[in-house]
């Protein structure tokens, strides 16, 4: 490998993360990868090389995080591409999830990543330098029926994504929102998915959405090893987009809601134009 970078990579012990840093190590690459479960981090990665650092990380508590960071800057001396991945699906209307299953989805897939990025930047600004890919979903863009906190995290990370983007340009880092369709990872299993605990009979546009999901499992159109392929293109880019799409299904929807949105803007313009002061 010509050019080995440093990476840092969360939720790494299955899935999208998992691939990702397998691929990373076998193309050469050195990886900081983050789990809940370091043993299962350190079994499903399969390697005792020198260039991977396993790291069992509460993404969650920052001080846990900061240990992890802290570890990985030591053990390679510099961050270059900060992945985070870590995220889980939550179905439910609003109605039925609770505070708690409302804000767990938020520490894991919102806070958490921030966290990461809280942590990492003061490395990334001194080397003026680095890039964070931030992974959202198609459902940050376009949600589904059903699926209306998950969609509310992953707009959260597209927003952030965006305007951090524009904070950090000057200190010469970079920033992609990663938002990808289905893929075939373990995302939507039993062990990935959480269900609000106290559904309401009356939503059942909600659970016919949640099985239309749940039967897609293993079939999924999209291959996680293009998808660790097409993030590592990514970041090796001089100019690598602010948001980038993953999948078919994602290119599709999110082309549908542009038509959508602006087809909507359109249709009420001029009531939208209407608020100003008549100076
Ligand atoms: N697969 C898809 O269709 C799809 C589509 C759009 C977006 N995404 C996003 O892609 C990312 C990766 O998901 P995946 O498809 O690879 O799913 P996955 O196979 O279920 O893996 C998810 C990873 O996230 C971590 N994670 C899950 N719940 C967590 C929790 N409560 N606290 C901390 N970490 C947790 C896990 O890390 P550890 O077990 O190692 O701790 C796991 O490795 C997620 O952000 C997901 O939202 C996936």
């Amino acid at each position: 490998m010509s050019n080995p970078k440093i990476w840092f990579v969360t939720g790494a012990s299955q899935g999208l993360g998992l691939t990702l840093v397998k691929r990373l190590l076998r193309e050469g690459h050195h990886v900081a990868a983050t789990s809940r479960k370091q043993a299962s981090l350190v079994q499903a990665v399969g390697t005792t090389s020198f260039a991977f650092l396993p790291l069992q990380v509460d993404l969650a508590d920052e001080a846990s995080v900061r240990q992890g960071i802290e570890q990985a800057i030591n053990t390679f001396g510099r961050l270059d591409v900060v992945v985070n991945n870590a995220g889980y699906g939550i179905g439910g209307s609003i109605e039925e999830l609770t505070d708690a299953e409302t804000r767990q989805a938020f520490d894991v897939n919102v806070f958490g990543g921030l966290n990461v990025i809280r942590q990492v930047l003061p490395y990334m600004r001194k080397a003026q330098a680095g890039h964070i890919l931030n992974i959202s979903s198609i459902a940050g863009i376009t949600p589904a029926t059903g699926w209306a906190i998950y969609a509310a995290t992953k707009f959260a990370v597209e927003g952030f994504s965006e305007a951090l983007a524009q904070d950090v340009a000057p200190f010469g880092i970079k920033v992609t929102a990663v938002a990808p369709g289905a893929f075939r990872t373990n995302f939507l299993t039993p062990e990935s998915l959480v269900f609000a605990q106290q559904p309401l009979e009356a939503y059942q546009a909600v659970r016919a959405s949640h099985e239309k999901y749940l039967a897609m499992n293993g079939a999924q159109a999209g291959d996680p090893e293009k998808a660790a392929a097409a993030i590592m293109q990514v970041a090796s880019e001089s100019n690598p987009p602010v948001h980038l799409l993953l999948g078919q299904d994602a290119y599709q929807r999110a082309t549908q809601k542009l038509e959508t949105f602006g087809r909507e803007m359109q249709a009420w313009q001029p009531l939208t134009v209407s608020t100003e002061f008549a100076e």
